[in-house]
């Protein structure tokens, strides 16, 4: 069973919508950002279904994630990186999603976070 298979999908896209929402605040990294964030929201709705082994939403429209590469354009350091985190932590923990699957996915994302680090 993927860790997709335990969760309601409507959590995790609630967790997600949420996630944007702190970032369109946190004037540490909002100012990256193309400025449409329903869209940015939608995409990462796809990347993380795939991401915890949900349908491949993302590749299916936007081919291999190549996440690392999609983000050299845009200067992350580690501040940007922990701010991330920070808004990622938030939303996790007061969303829908069991304890364990909050845990579960904030340990991989600060593995993903990490490699995006760039600059
Ligand atoms: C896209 C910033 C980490 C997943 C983006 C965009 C920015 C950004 C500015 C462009 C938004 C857009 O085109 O709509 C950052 C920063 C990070 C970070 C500052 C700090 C470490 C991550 C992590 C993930 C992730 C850990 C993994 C879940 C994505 C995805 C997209 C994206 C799936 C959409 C890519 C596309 O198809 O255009 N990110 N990101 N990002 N990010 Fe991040």
């Amino acid at each position: 069973m993927t860790p997709y298979e335990a969760i309601d999908p409507d959590d995790l896209y609630d967790m997600i919508d949420h996630f944007y929402f702190l970032v369109e605040k946190d004037n540490r990294i909002n100012h990256l950002f193309p400025g449409d964030f329903a869209e940015t929201s939608r995409k990462q709705k796809q990347f993380l279904t795939q991401f915890l082994g949900g349908p491949s939403l993302y590749t299916d429209e936007h081919g291999h994630p190549m996440l690392r590469q999609r983000h050299i354009p845009f200067t992350i350091t580690t501040n940007e990186r922990d701010a991330w985190l920070e808004n990622m932590l938030k939303a996790l923990t007061s969303s829908r999603l069991d304890k364990d699957i909050q845990e579960y996915l904030f340990e991989r994302l600060k593995l993903t976070a990490n490699h995006m680090v760039n600059a």
